[in-house]
């Protein structure tokens, strides 16, 4: 490798180092799970194994079932895979719907392709770095508003005569609180804006049969593309943009995530739908059901806490602020010893000073599981 490189790549690591930001890969310990996005359970539930079984089965002799052998424009399409994209409209109640590999690559192909030259895009402070790679790669200006402020939306919005997208999370990754969907939809038409909304932590919990928390609140059909990704809550991989006929037809001739990369296998295609099956089962309704419990008994006991400042949230992702890098490492680290997975957040994912501990929630978890987290963490200082 050339000299100069390899003493770049050598700087940049020390970089990391020195501001106590290197990210390293780790393997899992058998603690509890208070870090994944597994919120309901499905990724580790073994009895899905014949569901999945019996889908597997629905798949054509003749198709490739481990891999798509192509980018859907070449061999990788197939009546199986618009089947389930039919279906997925169905389910969620628009016209259509195009799968991409991940929440990621559907962000990107979404965000780098659609908003044009003369558009602006506004974008909450907090979306995911899926969605700010796209902005980046998109030829539209782009400005950030304050989150969750539709003041600073509205004054934003009103200020350009540009087309205009507004960039949302249904449900924030690192705050677990939620969009003001009502108010943003109405700024939208006001504005005749188009949102786009990445529903990747609410899917699957919210709705009544897990369709996203647009559906939930009945505001669906004002919103112009929603992105559901399955890695998270549906326990598999992938991601779904759901939008009208024309987007989808124009996502297939300019997304280039979607065009340049071979197509999800059949076997993760299969996996959708069983895990959307479940989805509409009463079992995973019970799941749903156990997963909101615990939030209620999380918040109510977090608030006897008061040595600690925890972010108030109504979801599966709850926040303990540590502020500091090294502090923040320091607690998960003194935490994970008593048996539970946590991982510290810290700058600059998030901003500086509120580096943290994010907790995610899940169905599985107990009442005795959720006490003694929190009572490691009161006993921290
Ligand atoms: C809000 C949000 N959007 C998109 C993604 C990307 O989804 P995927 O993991 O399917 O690539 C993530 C993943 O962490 C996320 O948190």
């Amino acid at each position: 490798m050339s000299h100069s490189v390899s003493k770049y790549i050598e700087e940049k690591i020390r970089e990391r180092k020195e501001q106590n930001t290197f990210r390293k890969l780790f393997l899992p310990e058998a603690k509890v799970d208070f870090f994944s996005n597994d919120y309901l359970g499905i990724a580790t539930n073994k009895s899905l194994a014949f569901p999945l079984n019996k889908i597997i089965r629905k798949v054509p002799h003749n198709m490739p079932l481990f891999g798509a052998t192509g980018s859907r424009l070449l061999s990788g399409n197939s009546q199986f895979v618009e089947d389930t994209e039919t279906l997925l409209a169905n389910i969620h109640q628009t016209e259509a719907a195009l799968l991409f590999n991940s929440g990621y690559n559907a962000n990107l192909g979404v965000l780098s392709a659609l908003p044009y030259k003369n558009a602006t895009i506004f974008y909450d402070e907090l979306i995911h770095a899926s969605m700010h790679d796209g902005i980046k790669m998109s030829k539209a200006k782009a400005t950030a508003f304050k989150h969750n402020s539709i003041k600073d939306l509205e004054e934003k919005l009103a200020a350009t005569h540009n087309f205009k997208f507004i960039a949302i999370e249904a449900l924030y990754s690192m705050d677990g609180d939620f969009a003001p969907l009502k108010e943003i939809v109405a700024l939208a038409k006001k504005y005749d804006a188009a949102i786009i909304l990445d529903e990747a932590h609410s899917t699957g919990i919210y709705g009544e049969k897990g369709e996203g928390w647009a559906q939930q609140q009945n505001l669906h059909q004002d919103i112009f593309i929603r992105i559901h990704t399955f890695g998270k809550a549906a326990g598999v991989h992938g991601a779904v943009v759901l939008c009208n006929e024309s987007v989808k037809s124009f996502l297939v001739n300019y997304s280039r995530p979607f065009i340049f990369s071979t197509a999800m296998p059949l076997h993760s295609v299969c996996a959708i739908r069983s895990c959307y099956e479940y989805f509409a089962s009463t079992a995973c309704e019970a799941e749903r059901k156990k997963l909101m419990q615990n939030i209620q008994l999380f918040s109510s006991v977090t608030k006897g806490i008061t040595e600690f400042k925890f972010a108030e949230s109504p979801s599966a992702i709850q926040t303990l602020f540590i502020p500091g890098n090294e502090n923040a490492k320091t607690a998960a680290e003194k935490i994970r010893q008593q048996g539970f997975e946590v991982r510290a957040i810290l700058s600059p994912t998030v901003a500086k000073d509120t580096e943290r501990i994010r907790i995610c929630l899940h169905s599985f978890n107990t009442t005795q599981e959720i006490n003694d987290l929190l009572q490691t963490i009161s006993y921290l200082k």
